[in-house]
């Protein structure tokens, strides 16, 4: 399924053409120097999945329209700044098919760049004075920061749990996704259950969207994807078809390369067996049953253009190929 092709491109064209407008305007004031590398990344064709969810969940609640582009233009910024900053840590090449800022700066200029972003995606949220936002704004910063903390000195020489796999896509991808879905709701001045299950739908997506992206790192391709794959393994990251893979298989290959970081021909031939295990499908059947959680809280709204665009992102969430 083709990201570009999905219906919340036409519905929201405008709305999406509002959102980059602002997104550059606002980064217009960074210094020349590394705004063109910064301009590049943005218009590099993300899939504004983020932004879209902001504007799909300010459509159902008839949030105000400017209100909600200033949000998605912010959370679309956020993104980018935890992208440039992702890049950083994983030593990736590549992202949405051009190179990183690291591929080709310090690591000094390419945190600074990322920071100025965020200060970019602060000043946007803030524009609207809606103080709960820019509070549940801030603390999705927080948890997203702490995930990548988590992430980078949580090992402690086991393989992690479920739970705590899940804990971790909740902070680094699904806390972002909840943010996007309740701030129509926020926006719209809905009641705390109403915003409570907008949030709740955001985080299934997120899940989701997050599972299906650890199978393809183990079973894409770096052309379908845009960014290097294999490499949640490479770096001792053991992701939900490898927990699901080391249920059935007590394999010692896991512990040399997950706590004793083992690469070479033992990663590789790991990798092999994993793809060729049951072991991605059963983690695609867990996104399948966030997707359908997902679709069930969705299709409580009527039946508009804008929840057909919702449901379809939820259905681009677990078969896409990028
Ligand atoms: C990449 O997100 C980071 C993850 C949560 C896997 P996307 O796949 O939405 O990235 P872009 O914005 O479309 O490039
Ligand atoms: C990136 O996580 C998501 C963030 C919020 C930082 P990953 O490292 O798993 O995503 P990709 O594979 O680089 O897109
Ligand atoms: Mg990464
Ligand atoms: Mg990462």
């Amino acid at each position: 399924m083709k990201g570009n092709a999905l219906i919340y491109r036409t519905l929201l064209h405008e709305d999406l053409k509002d959102v980059r407008t602002r997104i550059l305007d606002e980064c217009r004031r960074i210094p020349e120097t590394i705004r063109r590398p910064v301009d590049l990344l943005i218009e590099s064709g993300g899939k504004r999945l983020r932004p879209a969810l902001v504007l799909l969940s300010s459509h159902l609640y008839h949030a105000d329209r400017s209100q909600a582009v200033t949000a998605a233009a912010a959370v679309e910024l956020l993104h980018t700044a935890t992208l440039i900053h992702d890049d950083l840590i994983d030593q990736a090449a590549i992202r949405r098919g051009v190179d990183t800022l690291n591929a080709t700066w310090s690591p000094m200029a390419t945190v600074l760049a990322g920071d100025v972003i965020f200060s970019q995606a602060a000043k946007v949220m803030a524009r609207d004075e809606n103080t709960v936002l820019m509070q549940r704004f801030a603390e999705t910063l927080e948890t997203i920061c702490l995930g990548e903390i988590g992430q980078m000195f949580g090992r402690n020489g086991n393989l992690p749990s479920i739970d705590s796999y899940y804990r971790r896509i909740y902070a680094k991808t699904a806390s972002l996704f909840s943010l996007c879905m309740e701030t129509g709701p926020i926006l719209a001045g809905c009641p705390a259950h109403t915003i409570a299950r907008s949030r709740r739908l955001g985080r299934l997506i997120g899940e989701a969207f997050q599972i299906t992206d650890d199978v393809l790192d183990l079973t894409g391709s770096m052309s379908e994807m845009g960014k290097p794959v294999g490499s949640d393994l490479s770096q001792g990251l053991a992701t939900l078809p490898v927990l699901m893979y080391a249920r059935e298989h007590p394999d010692p290959r896991l512990h040399a390369v997950i706590v004793q970081r083992a690469n070479g021909a033992i990663l590789h031939d790991l990798i092999d067996d994993i793809r060729q295990s049951e072991a991605p499908q059963q983690a695609l059947a867990l996104a399948e049953s966030h997707a359908g959680e997902a679709l069930v809280l969705i299709r409580e709204h009527p039946e508009t253009p804008y929840r057909r665009a919702l449901e379809e992102i939820v259905q681009f969430a677990i078969e896409r190929r990028h």
